[in-house]
């Protein structure tokens, strides 16, 4: 992507939010507070700054979106089909937790990170080896398509389940963002479920964010009032798929 394009999804300022431990057990049904995150309610918006309507996304299109931090990217996907519910994850420390559901009028929307937890592989402005395969596009990782792939070493996610473990050396799903999805149909990110690999993820890549964010300290800013999405073909050059 050219980076006038990637500047477009940078978010701009920085507010610090309090952990609502009631919302964790009231919503996520999280054991406990450590596998729910909950951040600034977040209005997805296009490129523009106009609010996206979660009916008008594309079916099996890879958005990416930066979220809760400034350079932490998240994939939104509209899937063909309603999602499973009340699925039951694991971390990789064996904590337990529920994904509850796709959200929209069909249950068909999702968010992950898009931060592979085998070894951090993620969506930059240069590449992208990580990606949502709609069910009509083969891939090397796994039997079916219309799944998560990383293609750093094939790991395979289930985008209708929680990003749940399918294939590959990943030993946990990928994080999850909590949608909402208010009456007028805009889109807002409320929270990090399950084990995030933020704290590596900000420690392995700090040439990356001087590059493209200005420093570690810029791409750890919390992103505040909304998050700008671009379909994962305009925020990276080049966008590889085994
Ligand atoms: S980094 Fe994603 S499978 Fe290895």
């Amino acid at each position: 992507m050219e980076r006038r394009n990637f500047l477009k999804i940078m978010a701009a300022g920085a507010t610090v939010v309090a952990v609502n431990p009631s919302l964790i057990r009231g919503t996520l049904y999280a054991d406990d507070g450590r596998m729910y995150a909950a951040y600034e309610k977040v209005q997805i918006v296009d490129a523009a700054g106009v609010p996206i309507k979660a009916s008008s996304l594309e079916k099996e299109v890879t958005y990416i979106f930066n979220y809760p931090y400034a350079a932490t990217p998240c994939m939104l996907i509209n899937l063909p089909e309603s999602t499973s519910q009340e699925v039951e994850l694991k971390s990789e420390m064996g904590e337990t937790y529920v994904w509850k559901n796709g959200v929209g009028k069909d249950r068909t929307v999702v968010a992950y990170v898009a931060i592979c937890a085998h070894q951090l592989t993620h969506p930059t402005p240069n590449d992208s080896f990580i990606k949502y395969v709609p069910k009509s596009t083969p891939t090397m990782a796994y039997s079916k398509s219309g799944i998560i792939v990383c293609s750093s070493h094939l790991s395979a996610y289930d985008a209708a389940a929680g990003a749940k473990n399918l294939a590959g050396a990943a030993q946990q799903p990928l994080a999850a963002v909590v949608l909402k999805v208010a009456d007028d149909d805009t889109i807002w990110a409320v929270g990090i479920l399950g084990a995030d690999k933020f704290q590596d993820y900000f420690k392995a890549f700090k040439p990356e964010f001087k590059e493209f964010y200005g420093g570690t300290a810029q791409a750890k800013q919390l992103v505040s009032i909304s998050a700008k999405t671009v379909k994962l073909t305009e925020f990276s050059k080049e966008v590889i798929q085994y």
